[in-house]
């Protein structure tokens, strides 16, 4: 394993902050000064580096073009007006990192080196976070083959990259979703479980048909039945059902969401009785029919807590309860919004300060 110490530094010579407007970014379209870089070979993680974030250069046979040996990781920086800021629950993205990183046959990045590539880097880079309500600073690891060879087997040599980028929400307005009963996202013995990058590739399509339908995301279901609610494109799915929270169970076709593993945790601790399990999309269509369904919702790093406005299944569309009712909901997202900008005690230790 590597050093935790030799982590080279090579600063910009002059920042980009100040030409930004945090008041008006759009998701994912800009970047902050630096990066964290690192290569696997032989054998073991090596040269780790912060450098100005720049264009990267790999052999056009580079395994990762040609087969989709990668995957990546969402996460979040958090700043108050004060100046206080840190990451929410990083543990868990690493751990998933990692859990992807075996599934693709790519080597495990050591926990506490990639604990702190993270921490230097939104240390140097902390004037990028953004302190408004909604705003936080956009964390992307992503791990991905670069052999340069196209016969098809594990790669040997890999790169490990951290880079970040100042976001607002996700979904600026409550999202309508469409039931998807042909497509498949993730099918049992896969990599929906991983955050592959290849998943993502496969959903763009549909997504695409769906968007031209005037929806905003699909409700993925189950690959062999189209019965069973999974996930939806950017996040979890939750639901409240007479005044239970309900949510597909975790398995190999369902991402091990960190915001939905927080809201399970913050629900029970409110006291409301959560099932994780399998959800049929029958159960949701007949608690809509009945006004049994008071709240859907989405849940991830990027969305956060997105409301869900319309379910669409084929032509029939439903409309769901008004936001401004949506209790749950909506005392989650003050609940995050609290915990991320260090106004509420930190019962469970999510946030990990950097100051
Ligand atoms: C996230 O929530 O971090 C995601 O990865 C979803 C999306 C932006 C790909």
């Amino acid at each position: 394993m590597i050093d935790t110490d030799t982590i080279d530094i090579q600063k910009i010579k002059e920042s980009k902050v100040k030409s930004m407007d945090f008041a008006n970014l759009e998701f994912g379209k800009t970047f902050s000064d630096h990066m964290f870089i690192m290569e696997y070979k032989d054998g073991k993680w090596q040269e780790a580096r912060i450098l100005p974030y720049q264009n990267l250069s790999m052999s056009p046979s580079a395994s990762v073009i040609h087969y989709g040996q990668s995957a990546f990781e969402g996460m979040k920086a958090f700043k108050n007006k004060d100046g206080r800021f840190g990451l929410f629950r990083p543990d868990k993205n690493i751990a998933r990192m990692n859990k992807s990183a075996v599934r693709l046959c790519m080597p495990e990045v050591p926990e506490d080196l990639f604990m702190e590539a993270l921490t230097r880097l939104v240390q140097m880079d902390n004037s990028w976070i953004p302190t408004e309500e909604l705003s936080s600073l956009y964390i992307r690891p992503v791990l991905f083959a670069v052999d340069d060879f196209i016969g098809v087997r594990a790669s040997e040599t890999y790169r490990f990259l951290i880079f970040t980028s100042p976001v607002n929400a996700y979904y600026t307005k409550p999202v309508r979703v469409k039931i998807e009963r042909h497509f498949t996202r993730a099918a049992k013995g896969g990599t929906g479980y991983a955050k592959a990058a290849g998943n993502y590739a496969g959903s763009l399509y549909p997504a695409k048909l769906a968007n031209q339908e005037g929806y905003d995301q699909l409700l993925w279901t189950d690959s062999k039945e189209h019965k069973y609610i999974e996930e939806s494109g950017t996040m979890n799915v939750m639901f409240v059902v007479d005044g239970k929270l309900l949510t597909p169970e975790l398995g190999d076709t369902i991402l091990d969401g960190v915001t939905r593993d927080s809201v399970i945790q913050l629900a029970k601790d409110w006291g409301i009785e959560v099932e994780e399990r399998r959800i049929e999309v029958e159960e949701i269509l007949t608690a809509m029919k009945e006004d049994r369904l008071e709240e859907a919702f989405g849940c991830g790093t990027a969305a956060t807590i997105a409301h869900i406005a319309t379910i669409a299944d084929g032509d029939r569309v439903y409309e769901l309860p008004a936001v401004e009712d949506r209790k749950l909901s909506n005392k989650l997202s003050k609940y995050f919004v609290d915990l991320k900008k260090f106004r509420v005690e930190d019962e469970h230790n999510w946030m990990i300060e950097l100051n």
